[in-house]
């Protein structure tokens, strides 16, 4: 590998739009090529960042001037791409969720392993520094062992223009697969990684998209910890309501008020509807520079107890409620967009194992299904494919 990684990201939507920023501040790596099925998409791409275009991911992978793929493609997507990456020898930063089955995840694993490539699980909010530092208090022990984690979601993601695979949860859509990860992820990061077994219903409320809308879980850990797990995505009520008017992207966020409600949509968009949207068409980084609010991100609400006290996020930080009352840690803001690429670009160049690694992002995969079957079943599901997490560099908590 040359010195400074070469990364070829697959897939040019939204994902890719956000991720592409965060090769401004890591200059161990380079974007030097892009894949999509649009051709538009790639001719803007080569025309902002001189970028060498294929029509094909798996071509893409073959190229002798990349790396490492960064894969952004949709959710049914990411086993084959993954796999073809790894296969050529290229390092893998994949979108979540990691794939649609767990059958997919194992054939991952395995051409992770086989290749002796570095995967690193994409877009995680592990990254996001008050998640960071709630797992960081309650692993430390400082109030005691932990007791609950409650992490809690309202938002319309059901109203935002969908494509038919969006919103059909055989290809990976739905709000399960879409939104479960970031929740599972933060739960199980903080709880250490081992859940033993769940409980959960998902609905599907929508009057026409066959897919969850909703879900509510509960998980136990092996250490007993409980944690409850909910999400609504009708987009009635919106919980930036309960976080300061703050959301995912840590400005705030447009769709806080919950009077000014967007209509239903009855059907999903065809790619030339969604793709000709505004938003397909915005530089990314303009935008983030032009807001002067910014916050730590919140995902929803997440609450987590300790045996001699509580802590949850703050606009900066997070609080902690103990014998002493509330106290503020204000965590530094994170300028990296994706923190991902820097894993990645990190864990090759310190020759170590990447986090959230391959087997990571299955487990919380296996939690994700998981929902789905246990709501099917109406009972509790055993899980078998968990991981314990490893603890945080130092370094990483500043
Ligand atoms: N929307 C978000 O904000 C967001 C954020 C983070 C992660 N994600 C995840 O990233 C992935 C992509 O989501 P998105 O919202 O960017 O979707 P999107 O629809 O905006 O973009 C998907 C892109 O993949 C391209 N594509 C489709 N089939 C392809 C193929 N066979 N080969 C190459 N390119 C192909 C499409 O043309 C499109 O440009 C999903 O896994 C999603 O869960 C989405």
């Amino acid at each position: 590998m040359a010195n400074v990684m070469r990364v070829g990201i697959a897939g040019l939507g939204l994902a890719a739009r956000q991720g592409v920023e965060a090769f401004k501040v890591n200059p161990g790596a380079r974007l030097t090529a892009v894949a999509d099925v649009r051709t538009d998409a790639l001719e803007e791409w080569r025309g902002r960042y001189g970028v060498e275009t294929f029509t094909s991911v798996e071509a893409m992978c073959e190229s002798p001037e990349v790396d490492a793929v960064w894969i952004c493609t949709p959710n049914q997507l990411h086993s084959r791409h993954t796999i073809a990456a790894a296969g050529s020898g290229k390092h893998v930063i994949c979108e979540k969720p990691m794939a649609v089955t767990l059958d997919e995840a194992e054939a991952m694993v395995d051409a992770i392993d086989r290749n002796g490539v570095k995967y690193v699980q994409g877009h995680s909010k592990i990254y996001d520094p008050p998640i960071r530092k709630m797992r960081e208090i309650a692993a430390s022990g400082q109030l005691g062992r932990i007791i609950q984690i409650n992490t809690w979601h309202w938002r319309g993601w059901m109203r935002s223009p969908r494509l038919p695979s969006e919103v059909d949860s055989r290809t990976g859509g739905g709000v399960a697969y879409r939104q479960g990860p970031h929740q599972m992820d933060i739960v199980r990061f903080i709880g250490g990684g081992l859940v033993r077994s769940m409980r959960a219903v998902t609905g599907r409320y929508h009057p026409t998209f066959e897919t969850e809308g909703d879900y509510t879980a509960f998980l136990e850990f092996e250490d007993h910890t409980a944690a409850t797990v909910v999400l609504n995505g009708y987009g009635y009520f919106d919980i930036t309501e309960l976080t300061w008017g703050i959301g995912e992207g840590g400005s705030i966020w447009a769709g806080r008020d919950s009077s000014r409600s967007v209509p239903v949509a009855m059907r999903p968009v065809t790619p030339e509807e969604k793709y000709g949207l505004a938003k397909y068409n915005e530089d990314r980084h303009q935008e983030r520079a032009q807001q002067t609010d910014r916050f730590q991100p919140f995902l929803g609400l997440t609450l987590v107890s300790c045996e001699r006290g509580d802590i949850r996020q703050s606009p900066h930080g997070v609080y902690i409620y103990d014998e002493t009352g509330c106290n503020e840690v204000i965590c530094e803001p994170d300028s990296d967009p994706a923190g991902e690429l820097r894993e990645l670009v990190d864990s090759v160049s310190e020759n170590r194992p990447s986090f959230p690694d391959a087997r990571w992002g299955m487990a919380t995969l296996e939690v994700v299904v998981g929902m789905m079957e246990s709501s099917r079943q109406r009972q509790d599901i055993q899980l078998t494919r968990q991981v314990a997490c490893p603890p945080i560099p130092a370094a990483a908590l500043s």
